[in-house]
């Protein structure tokens, strides 16, 4: 009827508006009840980045992960890694609790024979927090980035992620980030796997990777793998994560045919630990 169309769309932003307010007053209520008999959950709006893992057959297992009761936190400020943590939140993209991860497992690999490494530095947070590890010991910190960014991803196994991000850091600013650190500093910058080239005899106790792509994963693999020591451990931090599926599916892939099981942290990462 003539006269009735403007009114419409102001009428359907007031249903939206009623919709979404009683859903979140459901919400709530819900949650508050929960509580109540000391159960907790969360909503978490998927990106479009995520969406891969709904509806696939491994839909339930990218649920996350939540406890109905209160777990030991060391990441929101025990002492020691608060110490260790301070002033590297600002540089990196890896979240607290898989900083811890990283802590504690690179403390654990200064009794293991061979030198650190960690492949996607980035503003070179993690770098600093590793740093810190091996403060006042005999071992030496590799650090490999191309400082442009990711590479360009394989649109088939890395479709979510483009090339050149990240790229928004340098060289020289991991350098001064890290100046502090009186033990000794290898910076390789370029493209992974050519900056393996000329370090064929090193060996390792700790790896860190952390460059979200299929190939990019996969060369650190082949490279890192066999110069790592007994008892050696590597990384990976984004292997349960949806958008870098990538990763995940070289680590799967890699190990497929090798003794050691990939464990996958609720925090997203995975670790490997070297068998003798
Ligand atoms: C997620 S960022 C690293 C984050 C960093 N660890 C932090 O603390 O925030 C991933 C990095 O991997 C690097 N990268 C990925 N593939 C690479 C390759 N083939 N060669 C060199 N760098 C690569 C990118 O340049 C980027 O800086």
């Amino acid at each position: 009827m003539p006269g009735r169309r403007p009114a419409l769309p102001v009428v359907r932003s007031l249903v939206r508006k009623v919709r979404s307010a009683s859903k979140a007053a459901a919400y709530r209520l819900t949650k508050g009840v929960l509580r109540r008999f000391g159960y907790d959950f969360e909503v978490f709006p998927r990106s479009k980045r995520d969406a891969h893992a709904v509806g696939s057959a491994d839909e339930r297992f990218y649920r996350e992960w939540r406890s109905p009761s209160p777990v030991w936190a060391p990441w929101r400020g025990e002492p020691d890694f608060r110490e260790a943590y301070d002033g590297v939140e600002p540089y990196t993209v890896v979240s607290g609790d898989r900083c811890q991860v990283l802590y504690r497992l690179g403390n654990q690999a200064l009794f293991v024979d061979g030198d650190f490494a960690e492949c996607g530095v980035y503003r070179g947070g993690t770098a600093l927090l590793l740093s810190k590890v091996l403060e006042g010991h005999e071992k030496t910190l590799h650090l490999f980035d191309s400082f442009e960014g990711l590479p360009a991803p394989d649109p088939e196994r890395d479709p979510d992620l483009e090339r050149g991000v990240f790229k928004a850091t340098s060289v020289q600013a991991v350098e001064a980030l890290l100046g502090g650190f009186s033990g000794s500093l290898r910076i390789h910058e370029g493209w992974i796997p050519s900056t393996f080239d000329g370090l064929e005899d090193s060996r390792f106790a700790f790896v860190h990777i952390d460059v979200d792509l299929y190939r990019s994963t996969l060369d650190c693999l082949e490279y890192f793998y066999p110069r790592l020591s007994a008892g050696g451990i590597v990384v990976f931090d984004d292997y349960g994560f949806p958008a870098a599926r990538g990763e995940k599916n070289a680590v799967d892939e890699f190990f497929s045919d090798r003794p050691e099981a990939p464990l996958a942290l609720p925090t997203g990462q995975a670790i490997v630990t070297k068998l003798p």
